[in-house]
C-alpha cells in the first residue's frame, strides 16, 4: 500500500477539527479530501487543511486517492456512507456511536468485512492513559473478584444546544439522547472495564427540556455476566454539569476514576512502585506536569485512536476499537431504553 495514506473527512461539524489536525499530525497520514453538504465548510476547511472540496461525498469516493473515509456525520446518518465507501474499497472510521440501532451497525460491519477492509469506531477515552491504567490493573485481577461498576455521568446540556442543529435530540439521527450521545463514552468504558453486561432494568425521562424527542435523565441497574453488579446513570438535565465518573469494586479494593485521574485508589497489598504509578494520575501531580497531563483538550487521543488505526491498516490487524467493540455499548443504551419502554427488566446475553 502506498504511503501516506489519504484520508477523507466527511461531515465538516463541531468534531471535525480533532480528526481534521489528528490526520495533519500523522506521519503516514494525508488529508486528500473534504466533504460537508454546506459549501462554506468546505471552503473554509480546504483553506486551512488543503485537499479538494466536496459536497457529494460519493464524489470523493470516486477519488482513487482516498484510502480511509472519517464519516463524522449525524450519529444516524452514517450506515449508507460507510457502505459505499466500503463497497468504493475505503477503509472506514465513524465518530460515537457507529450508528445508532444495531441493525445498522450490522450492515456496516458485514459491508466492510465483505470488502475486507477496516471498520473502527472512535471512542478516544480508551486511548487515555489513566483510563488503559485502571483497564489493565483490573484485568490482572488487581481488584479481586468484581462486586460491583458504577458509571454517572451527569451532564448538563442548554436548550439552545439541542436547538442548534436540527439531529439533535432527535430519534431519526442522535438515536437517543444522554445516553446514545453523551453518557456513552462512560457505558463504553464501564462494560469495557466490567465485562459484558447481562441484563438491565433502567428509567428514562425528558425533565429539563423542551423540542426533544429523546431523554436527559437515565437510570438503569446491571447485572453483568461476571455476576457483579452496577448502575448507570446519564443526564444532559443536571446543572451545571458534573464530570464523568466510574466507580469499581471488588473483593480486594476499589478504584474511582473522574474525567482522566485516578481520584481514589484503595486496593489490598498496593506496593509503593504501585502507588507511585497511581500518583502519576491524579490530578494534582498532574496540574504540576502539564508534559502528562492526561486531560489536554488538543487531538492527542484522537489522534493516537487515528494512528492505531493507520497501523491496524498497514499491518492487517484488527483496530483496538473494532465496529464490533463499538457496537457493545449501543447494544445496552437499547436494551436501557428497551427496559425503560417496558417496564421489564431486559437480558442481552
Ligand atoms: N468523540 C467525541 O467525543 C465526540 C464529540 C462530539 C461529537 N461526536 C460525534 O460526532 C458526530 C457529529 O457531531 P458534531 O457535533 O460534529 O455535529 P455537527 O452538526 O456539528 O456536524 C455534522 C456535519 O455533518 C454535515 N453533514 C450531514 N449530512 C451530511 C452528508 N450526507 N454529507 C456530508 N456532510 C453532511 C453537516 O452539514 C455538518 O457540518 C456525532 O455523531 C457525535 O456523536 C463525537
Amino acid at each position: 500500500m502506498k504511503l501516506p495514506l489519504g484520508f477523507a473527512v466527511v461531515g465538516l461539524g463541531a468534531i471535525s477539527r480533532m480528526h481534521l489536525e489528528s490526520v495533519a499530525t500523522i506521519r503516514e497520514a494525508r488529508l486528500v479530501a473534504a466533504v460537508d453538504s454546506v459549501p462554506d465548510r468546505v471552503e473554509s476547511v480546504v483553506k486551512e487543511f488543503g485537499g479538494t472540496g466536496y459536497t457529494d461525498y460519493r464524489e470523493a469516493l470516486s477519488n482513487p486517492d482516498v484510502d480511509v473515509v472519517c464519516i463524522l456525520t449525524p450519529s444516524g446518518a452514517r450506515r449508507d456512507i460507510a457502505i459505499d465507501a466500503a463497497n468504493a474499497g475505503k477503509h472506514v472510521i465513524v465518530e460515537k456511536p457507529v450508528e445508532i440501532t444495531l441493525q445498522r451497525i450490522d450492515d456496516m460491519i458485514e459491508a466492510c468485512n465483505r470488502n475486507g477492509v477496516v471498520l473502527a469506531g472512535i471512542f478516544q477515552f480508551r486511548f487515555k492513559p489513566a483510563w488503559r491504567f485502571v483497564k489493565d490493573a483490573v484485568a490482572s485481577g488487581r481488584l479481586g473478584k468484581l462486586v460491583l461498576g458504577d458509571a454517572y455521568n451527569k451532564w448538563w446540556r442548554s436548550q439552545e444546544y439541542y436547538d442548534s442543529a436540527g439531529w439533535r435530540g432527535t430519534w431519526e439521527l442522535d438515536g437517543g439522547g444522554a445516553l446514545m450521545n453523551q453518557g456513552i463514552h462512560a457505558i463504553d468504558l464501564l462494560q469495557w472495564i466490567m465485562g459484558p453486561v447481562a441484563e438491565v432494568s433502567a428509567y428514562t425521562g425528558t425533565l429539563a427540556h423542551e423540542r426533544i424527542e429523546v431523554e436527559d435523565t437515565a437510570v438503569a441497574a446491571l447485572k453483568f455476566a461476571s455476576g457483579a453488579l452496577g448502575t448507570i446513570e446519564g443526564t444532559t438535565s443536571v446543572y451545571p454539569g458534573y464530570t464523568m465518573r466510574l466507580e469499581l469494586h471488588g473483593t480486594e479494593g476499589t478504584v474511582i476514576i473522574e474525567g482522566d485521574y485516578i481520584t481514589e485508589w484503595s486496593v489490598r497489598g498496593t506496593t509503593d512502585e504501585e502507588m507511585e504509578q497511581v500518583r502519576q494520575f491524579s490530578a494534582s501531580y498532574c496540574a504540576q506536569s502539564t508534559a502528562s497531563d492526561p486531560a489536554q483538550t488538543d487531538c492527542t487521543w484522537h489522534r493516537l485512536q487515528i494512528q492505531d488505526v493507520v497501523d491496524a491498516i498497514l499491518h492487517g490487524r484488527e483496530p483496538l476499537v473494532s465496529g464490533a467493540e463499538g457496537r457493545k455499548s449501543v447494544e445496552i443504551i437499547h436494551a436501557i431504553y428497551t427496559s425503560a419502554r417496558t417496564g421489564a427488566p431486559v437480558r442481552l446475553r
